[in-house]
């Protein structure tokens, strides 16, 4: 881990689809991260292929950190148990450090499938999930757990704590919101609080981190020392060290240089429209922050190409 003894954790969340390992490169670099997750690899019913955890965390082929040294681990979604230990041991092989198991995803081809945030219903299957990754994993390598909590209420939120604890898990990040929520306010801390005092598993606290007042409010309240933050890094790029109080919001003029490294990472390699799409819904989360994110979104809009759109971001810098 990357930041000195007895400091709490902040680590980078999950975010299919947004944080891509170039995401987490380039913002791991701030500094400030303990550790990153990857975005879900789904499992079904078979053994994946490595090209498929390869494609989706090239950091397992440099010891599965960033190129700044952060700490990356795979995390696994599905409800087969036999599957899960099965593809988490693939993890691990190809060099994962440990196993994060998703039990919080709300979207619905997941959940029509009894993956993510569904398995909430039913804690006996999430025990028996994470004991089969468990027992499948080397005692070296932790197996972590993140939920919501819960499907359509939080009646069942220390069950599913409980049952993630008892099966092994080492410690356990919560959203504090539940599946029918999704990503509205307010997140519920005190409940992330309860679920925290109900277990002696160690939990971490996530939801709606964007800020050092957030930060401290969601401790005091939680009574969690550690955090997980998403959305608020893709505002504010160099969040961890903002909340360790080591550093200030960046200016625009290192936004735009953020965007354009992100387009370097492999521009050649991807289809204009993948790129252009990801830079403006990265823009979009910086409009609320930034009045040039503004401007320079609606000039973007719609623009398909990368060149042009590179164009603008770099006048923007001026
Ligand atoms: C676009 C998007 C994709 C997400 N993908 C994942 C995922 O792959 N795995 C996961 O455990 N959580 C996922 N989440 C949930 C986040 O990790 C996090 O729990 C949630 O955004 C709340 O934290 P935040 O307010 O700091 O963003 C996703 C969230 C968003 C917005």
């Amino acid at each position: 881990m990357s930041s000195t003894p007895n400091q709490p954790l902040i680590l980078l969340a999950p975010m299919e689809g947004v944080m891509d390992w170039r995401m987490r490169d380039l913002v791991t670099a701030y500094g400030g991260f303990d550790l990153c997750v990857s975005e879900f690899i789904r499992v079904v019913d078979q053994l994946l292929p490595h090209r498929t955890f390869e494609r989706l965390c090239p950091e397992l082929a440099r010891g599965s950190q960033t190129h700044c040294g952060t700490p990356m681990r795979v995390q696994l979604l599905g409800q087969s148990p036999e599957h899960m230990a099965a593809n988490a041991l693939r993890a691990v092989s190809l060099g994962s450090p440990g196993i994060d198991l998703n039990f919080g995803c709300p979207a619905k081809t997941v959940n029509r499938h009894h993956g993510g945030a569904a398995l909430l219903a039913t804690p006996n299957l999430i025990h028996d999930i994470v004991r089969a990754v468990r027992d499948a994993v080397p005692a070296g390598h932790p197996v972590t757990a993140k939920m919501r909590l819960g499907c359509d209420d939080a009646a069942l939120a220390v069950d599913n704590a409980t049952a993630i604890a008892e099966a092994g898990a080492s410690w356990l990040v919560v959203h504090g919101r539940t599946r029918a929520q999704g990503y509205r306010p307010p997140v519920d801390w005190e409940a992330i609080g309860r679920v925290a005092d109900s277990v002696t598993l160690q939990v971490i606290a996530n939801g709606d981190i964007n800020s050092p007042d957030d930060y401290n409010r969601c401790r005091a309240i939680s009574g969690c020392e550690d955090v997980m933050v998403g959305r608020g890094v893709l505002a504010t790029p160099n969040l961890a060290r903002v909340l360790r109080g080591h550093a200030s919001p960046l200016p625009w003029s290192d936004i735009t240089n953020a965007l354009l490294r992100y387009a370097d990472y492999d521009q050649a390699k991807k289809a204009d429209h993948y790129l252009t799409g990801r830079l403006k819904q990265w823009l979009k989360n910086l409009v609320p922050h930034y009045p040039e994110a503004a401007q320079l979104f609606t000039l973007i809009r719609t623009e398909r190409a990368t060149a042009p759109v590179l164009d603008s971001i770099r006048s923007s810098a001026l």
